[in-house]
């Protein structure tokens, strides 16, 4: 049986946190439109677990009024109306062991008779709850599936995966007592982006990059992950973790792999996956205290503390930037720079790889320190492109050179944004877990972070204004 088969069973998503942040702002959307393309098997359910008490006909409401918001014109009533049909609501506290013996029991009579429906369990709650909600899962059955020829389960959870090595370790363990690798889906929604996606496709794809794509050509990289908002209503969530935990360890981290692994050769989500853990085995760890104030600042922005939820004394970083090597010949020497903040002047997540000049150069004399270097880069948010600045004459009379540009706008007669949980919850379903990271991956990315968050106490936190550039101040010995 192929990936594409099993989507064609029926399937039931039952969504845990059924009324929360996710659900509204993602979730709903993207099935909607994965229903609308036919991409959904035509016996769809979605179950969805709260702790309001809702009816099935109060909960579609509430997504309607709530979920649907933004997209409901660019789809007719009547299919809405049809989507909603397939959603029911289920209440309960995720804290009551009783509730998944409830939900077993429910699920089974909504079963197909004489198969088993696919079963797609989707924790859209705090991680927190994960350990005592997997300890329930398994001690009801729900993970079984009732037969051992029809019907997968698998199993849905976001990040953040624990907290630093050893809770990512515990969860990771208790995941993998309950569910086999292949049924679990650890989401990186970055990885799902299309801007992303394409970066391997880009740097396959095209030889002209390729070859002088290693340390004698690159002189650094940077990775921006940079932010306008600040933390809104997410303090309880956002103040034990930080910036570092919260993108560095998984988004950034992704990022850096994809530009620096090496060709999978073919779209094999499993030597993809080998390939991006190859690059996060060979980040070279961060020494001591000393090491770490050396190629790392962290910063908070003005107000913080002042947040709901976050402590009056926090010393989390909202703002972190740390440069960081690889250990194999192709990249040695490179510096690699991961930039992140909330509160910034802009928004703007983008990659951008820097080369060494060309020597000699052609330029004047007077031009001896001359920066005639090549810069691309890789525009993933909210611009969404590839940009190459090169060097050209400038027409005239002199010989004097100047930098020019090309640019390549994704979107650009191709307007065809899904937004990345519809490939989230597709990939799911279909089984490829190309976009989705391997516990291998999220231990070693663990081990890069754990003793960078472990040593930020002895690193000076710089509190920076609100919508500025971050704190104005440069990591140590660096470019
Ligand atoms: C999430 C983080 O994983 O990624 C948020 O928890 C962050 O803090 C978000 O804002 C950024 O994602 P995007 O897709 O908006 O760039």
């Amino acid at each position: 049986m192929n990936n594409n088969e099993k989507v064609i069973l029926p399937t039931t998503i039952i969504i845990f946190g059924a009324t929360g942040d996710l659900v509204r702002k993602k979730i709903i959307k993207s099935l909607l439109r994965l229903y609308a393309l036919g991409c959904l098997p035509e016996r769809f359910s979605l179950l969805g677990v709260s702790r309001r008490d809702y009816s099935d006909k109060i909960f579609r409401k509430f997504l309607w009024e709530n979920a649907l918001e933004g997209i409901k014109q660019d789809f007719s009533t009547s299919m809405i109306n049809k989507f909603l049909e397939k959603i029911s609501y289920f209440q309960g506290d995720f804290k009551d062991k009783g509730l998944y013996g409830k939900l077993q029991k429910t699920l089974r009579e909504k079963d197909s008779p004489g198969i088993c429906d696919n079963k797609l369990f989707y924790l859209a709650v705090p991680p927190v709850l994960y350990p005592g909600m997997l300890n329930n899962i398994s001690g009801s059955g729900l993970a079984i599936s009732c037969s051992p020829e029809t019907g997968w389960t698998r199993i849905l959870v976001e990040k953040p995966f624990g907290n630093d090595i050893l809770t990512a370790r515990n969860l990771d363990n208790m995941l993998g007592e309950l569910f086999k690798e292949e049924q679990i889906f650890r989401i990186d929604h970055y990885l799902a982006k299309d801007t992303i996606q394409n970066i391997l496709f880009f740097r396959f794809s095209n030889i002209l990059f390729e070859p002088a794509w290693n340390n004698k050509y690159i002189k650094k990289v940077e990775i921006k992950l940079l932010e306008d908002i600040d933390i809104g209503s997410r303090g309880a969530f956002y103040d034990s973790l930080g910036a570092l935990r919260d993108v560095g360890q998984n988004h950034m981290l992704q990022m850096l792999a994809l530009i620096a692994m090496e060709n999978p050769g073919s779209q094999s989500s499993e030597v993809i996956r080998k390939k991006r853990l190859k690059v996060l085995s060979s980040i070279i760890p961060a020494g001591g205290p000393d090491d770490i104030s050396d190629m790392a600042i962290r910063g908070q922005y003005e107000g913080y503390r002042k947040t709901k939820d976050v402590k009056p004394d926090s010393d989390t970083e909202t703002y972190f930037k740390i440069r960081a090597y690889l250990d194999n010949e192709k990249w040695s020497g490179v510096p690699f720079y991961l930039e992140s903040g909330k509160a910034l002047d802009e928004k703007n997540t983008e990659i951008n790889i820097y080369f060494h000049n060309p020597e000699p150069c052609l330029c004047r004399h007077e031009h001896k320190e001359h920066l005639h270097r090549n810069i691309l880069s890789i525009r993933i948010s909210p611009h969404e492109g590839i940009f190459l600045r090169f060097w050209a004459k400038k027409p005239g009379l002199t010989s004097v050179l100047e930098p020019r540009d090309l640019e390549f706008d994704y979107r650009y007669e191709n307007n065809h944004d899904t937004g990345e949980y519809d490939r989230v919850l597709l990939d799911c379903m279909k089984g490829d877990q190309t976009l989705f990271t391997s516990t291998e991956e999220v231990s070693k990315a663990w081990d890069y972070i754990t003793p960078i968050v472990e040593n930020w106490g002895h690193t000076k936190l710089h509190i920076y204004k609100k919508d500025s550039r971050g704190p104005d101040i440069k990591i140590k010995r660096g470019d």
